[in-house]
């Protein structure tokens, strides 16, 4: 139970508000592992249907495969991977792999639109190292509406790196997809806001995986949870109420060299951690946020929120101790003479443009090995690179702390922040088709704050069209 739940429930049980906060804790969903087709496909249907946040309350929402997110899907690298996406929805929509390497017609973005009714199959072969990736809509201007509405699940990869990490999905290998969301009265997701105000929707009723308050009974003395923060605009500083500390294994795009000690990760939008937590028998202990929401332009704030609750069976079984190499990429330092390319964000804009669906802004030769800077004039914002992997080499002049040194495609830059950021691009080379740089606050998505790459045979920068017909 929250205790601001406590001390808010008369005042808004008096206005007939908020009846989530008097809810019992439900119990920890797990989004179920997507079994291929007899074909080999992943089919994915985007569809509308109800979901029981709270029980007896059914709330209208978007799913894949279900009423609310998606299936996680679970690929080995090597494979070939063929995705059926199906849109049923009323409306146009797209299916984004957020931190997945493939060419540039396969990532979903606002160009590969779906009608309503109509199919998608895109397909590539996995060719990087383990890691917690996610897929959500990306269309462009609306990518706010869907994700809230619940369009969102995970993609983990696999390779043949045996970590000695726990393992077990659903067991000691738990997703934790964070989102927050405001209800209305009659149960309804509130989309007033969302396409709104600086922010966009910010709730204090916290989902995880599409569960409201939720409770995981935890049957080891180790679990790996692999966070991911799908919100559209808040900042998650998660950690224990108890204070206790933990390990982060895993950034974005892959694990760590070593275990990272740490008793809070931040996470903006978009980002991932996976972190390995020990409990002890029959205790009890809340996951919350604490402070600095993206409102508050990265200062501390008053609407602290408990997130769920973890409950630990008297007795655990054993789990292996934590490794101290986790065999993930060494960082490869940027080379001398790396190209540097600056972006400004300033309000919604990026280096003063709203995107263009029509124009190409960066060109970048095949197999690049590149320093973007980020620097941030305005409110915060963070900034997503499609289809590369980054390391963060400065944040504010700095080297970041250990645990965000790993391989990384979201960076958050509160206000006024500076980041230095070496970037590794793919040899996909297509001059037409467009990658997607942007900030992931997706009201600022929507807004404009975003850009489009190609990347191109070495040689043949000078010779690429600056202007293209959306759509490939
Ligand atoms: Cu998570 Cu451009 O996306
Ligand atoms: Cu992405
Ligand atoms: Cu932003």
């Amino acid at each position: 139970m929250r205790r601001r739940s406590l001390l808010l429930l008369p005042l808004l049980t008096a206005c007939g508000a908020a009846p989530s906060r008097t809810a019992v804790p439900n119990s920890l969903r797990i989004p179920p592992i997507l079994e291929p087709s007899t074909d080999g496909e992943f089919v994915l249907t985007m569809q509308a249907g109800r979901t029981e946040f709270q029980p007896g309350r059914p709330t209208p929402t978007w799913g894949i495969n279900g009423s609310y997110l998606g299936p996680t899907i679970r690929v080995s690298r090597g494979d070939r991977v063929r995705m059926r996406v199906v849109n049923r929805l009323a409306e146009t929509s797209t299916l984004h792999w957020h931190g997945i390497r493939l060419p540039a017609r396969m990532d979903g973005g606002p160009h590969q639109m779906i009608e309503p009714g109509a199919t998608w199959t895109p397909e590539w072969t996995v060719d990087q190292p383990a890691m917690t990736g996610w897929y959500h809509p990306h269309l462009h201007e609306h990518t706010a509406m869907h994700v809230y509405r619940g369009l969102a699940g995970l993609i983990v990869v696999d390779d043949a790196n045996r970590t000695g990490l726990p393992g077990e999905y659903g067991v000691d290998d738990v997703p934790l997809i964070l989102q927050d969301k405001k209800f209305e009265d009659g149960g309804q997701l509130e989309e007033g806001g969302v396409d709104r105000g600086t922010w966009g929707v910010l709730g204090e009723d916290a989902l995880v995986n599409g569960t409201l308050n939720a409770r995981f009974a935890v049957t080891t003395e180790a679990v790996r949870f692999r966070i991911l923060n799908a919100s559209n605009a808040r900042v998650y500083r998660a950690g224990f109420t108890d204070g206790r500390r933990f390990h982060v294994v895993a950034t974005d795009a892959g694990l760590l060299r070593q275990p990272a000690e740490v008793d809070r990760v931040k996470l903006s939008p978009g980002e991932r951690a996976e972190i390995v937590v020990r409990f002890a028998p029959g205790e009890q202990v809340v996951l919350n946020r604490i402070g600095e929401t993206a409102r508050a332009a990265g200062d501390p704030e008053e609407d602290d929120f408990d997130l769920m609750t973890f409950v630990a069976d008297p007795r655990l079984e054993p789990s292996p101790p934590m490794p101290a190499a986790l065999g993930g990429p060494p960082a490869v330092p940027p080379p001398p003479g790396a190209r540097v390319r600056t972006f400004r964000l300033s309000g919604s804009e990026i280096n003063d443009r709203d995107m263009d669906m029509t124009r190409i802004d960066e060109v970048v030769p095949a197999g690049a090995h590149e320093i973007w800077e980020i620097v941030n004039e305005s409110y915060a914002h963070n900034f997503h690179i499609h289809e590369v992997e980054f390391r963060i080499l400065e944040l504010n002049g700095a080297p970041p702390p250990a645990w965000q040194q790993g391989p990384k495609d979201t960076v958050f830059l509160p206000k006024g922040a500076k980041a230095r950021l070496s970037v590794r691009f793919n040899t996909h080379v297509d001059p037409v088709a467009p990658y997607m740089y942007h900030c992931h606050i997706l009201r600022h998505e929507d807004k404009g704050m975003m850009g489009q790459f190609v990347v191109v045979t070495p040689g043949t920068e000078d010779r690429v069209a600056r202007t293209i017909e959306p759509g490939h």
